[in-house]
């Protein structure tokens, strides 16, 4: 079972009859800033991608961007605020209703994934094939940029902690990658700032 019960989609769905927690009105400062470091390049895959702040700052920076989520309403409000944009910001964006843990089975591969809160949701099993996936996204040179809690709460429903140790001991250079950065940094959500990690990973 899922950390979020046997039906997560259902219940993202159901958080998302609200405003969630982490919709915070933009996309969270602690990426932008690591793809401010280290830009990405096209297409870009958003996983996640919730209402789609990430992904309309990326195509208002010129990147092409497909985003994915798994629950139709947040799907439905990235493409509506996406027709408030320039016609030219709009056209480079792809707003897709399906499981992002496969983006493999996308029609394309990436410059770059970006992950704000989505690898933390799943157990390491589930994230071990989640990187293998990954691997075939991205060609050589290609990154995976993450903001992952790194903080466990006792409470259920909530993301594990994915702490530098983890993202170190997966990305290895034996595994064909190269941590370009990792380090603390702070998830925003309209509760409190929580602890994170935030990571930039090339492929070699
Ligand atoms: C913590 S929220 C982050 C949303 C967005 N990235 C942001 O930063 O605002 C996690 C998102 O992942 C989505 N999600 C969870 N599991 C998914 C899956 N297997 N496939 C696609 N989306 C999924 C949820 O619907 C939710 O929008």
């Amino acid at each position: 079972m899922s950390r979020f019960g046997h039906d997560p989609q259902a219940f993202f769905g159901a958080v998302y009859a609200a405003t969630p927690p982490w919709d915070v009105g933009g996309p969270q400062p602690a990426l932008s800033a690591l793809l401010a470091e280290f830009p990405p390049a096209g297409p870009v895959l958003d996983v996640g991608c919730g209402s789609g702040d990430l992904a309309i700052a990326l195509a208002q920076g010129g990147l092409e961007v497909t985003g994915v989520d798994f629950v139709e309403a947040a799907v439905a409000e990235a493409r509506e605020k996406a027709t408030r944009l320039p016609a030219a910001v709009a056209a480079r964006l792809d707003f897709r209703v399906a499981d992002a843990l496969h983006p493999s089975r996308l029609p394309r591969r990436y410059g770059a994934v970006v992950d704000s809160g989505f690898f933390h949701l799943f157990e390491p099993e589930a994230c071990d094939r989640f990187v293998e996936e990954l691997v075939a996204a991205l060609p050589p040179g290609g990154r995976y940029y993450m903001l992952e809690f790194a903080l466990a709460f006792p409470v259920p429903n909530v993301p594990r902690a994915v702490g530098e140790d983890e993202v170190r001991a997966r990305f290895t250079a034996a595994n064909g990658w190269r941590v370009l950065a990792c380090r603390p940094a702070e998830f925003l959500s309209r509760v409190a700032p929580v602890p994170a990690t935030a990571a930039c990973i090339q492929r070699v």
